[in-house]
């Protein structure tokens, strides 16, 4: 068990109904990602990145094919089921970070926990934790407007980590951020990917994400491209 991939995708073709037709959005790709492993997509604009992304993350199903994250076919959940997989597994992070306005950096990492049984004491610890993590422990009492957009980004790690998730999936997370921001933004995953064994895939445009990852998926049309392992060009020390 120990060897089995975190996240396997299989023979995994995606059509989208547009007019009277199809769009294939995906065609027969074929992936493994290991625990721990810091990867990402990238492609231009309309190549699948997003689509495959989002069956990772179980937010949409394959057409064909399977898609198989930890240990389940997310094709065979049921809705409870993929919410519960979501929940307790993975963690997201988009290019807009969409934190609530009215709430507090502290109460929007805390909002996903309240769906569970957490004592406020527990919440409190897990969300300082994660807001440590990613060094806002600081402004857990501000609002979202009055964060720069690096710290934005970072309150969206803090959230999406807050469970300790095994995996997250991050969709271009420095487009909106300048070259300081972003080199912070994807530092602070990849130290926490070293420490907390978190699998992270990302989809990227970005130079300065790529320079970080392990491996490159290069996506073209739907399908893979190329696929390398690099070494990484920035070290953590
Ligand atoms: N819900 C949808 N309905 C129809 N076409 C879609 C849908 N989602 C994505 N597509 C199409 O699939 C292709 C891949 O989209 P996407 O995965 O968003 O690419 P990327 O993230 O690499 O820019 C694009 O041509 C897009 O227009
Ligand atoms: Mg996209």
């Amino acid at each position: 068990m120990t060897t089995e991939s975190i996240i396997s995708i299989k023979d995994v073709t995606k059509r989208f109904p547009v007019g009277g037709g199809e769009f294939t959005a995906l065609h027969k790709i074929n992936l493994e990602f290991e625990t721990g492993e810091f990867s990402g997509l990238i492609g231009p604009s309309g190549s699948g990145k997003t689509t495959l992304l989002n069956i990772m993350g179980s937010l949409d199903t394959p057409t064909e094919g399977q898609a198989i994250v930890m240990g389940k076919d997310i094709s065979k959940l049921t809705h409870k089921q993929s919410a519960l997989l979501r929940n307790m597994h993975l963690g997201f992070v988009f290019q807009v970070y969409n934190l609530l306005p009215v709430y507090t950096v502290f109460e929007n990492v805390e909002f996903s926990l309240l769906l569970q049984n957490w004592s406020a004491a527990e919440r409190k610890k897990m969300v300082m934790e994660s807001l440590e993590w990613v060094g806002l422990q600081d402004i857990a009492d501000k609002k979202p407007a009055k964060l720069s957009g690096g710290e934005g980004q970072r309150v969206a790690i803090a959230r999406a980590m807050v469970k300790r998730p095994e995996i997250v999936l991050a969709d271009e997370p420095t487009a909106n951020l300048d070259a300081a921001n972003a080199h912070t933004i994807i530092q602070t995953m990849k130290r926490l990917s070293h420490e907390l064994k978190t699998t992270f895939i990302f989809s990227t445009h970005d130079e300065k994400v790529m320079g970080y990852l392990d491996r490159i998926i290069s996506l073209e049309d739907g399908k893979v491209k190329k696929e390398q392992q690099v070494e990484a060009k920035f070290s953590l020390s």
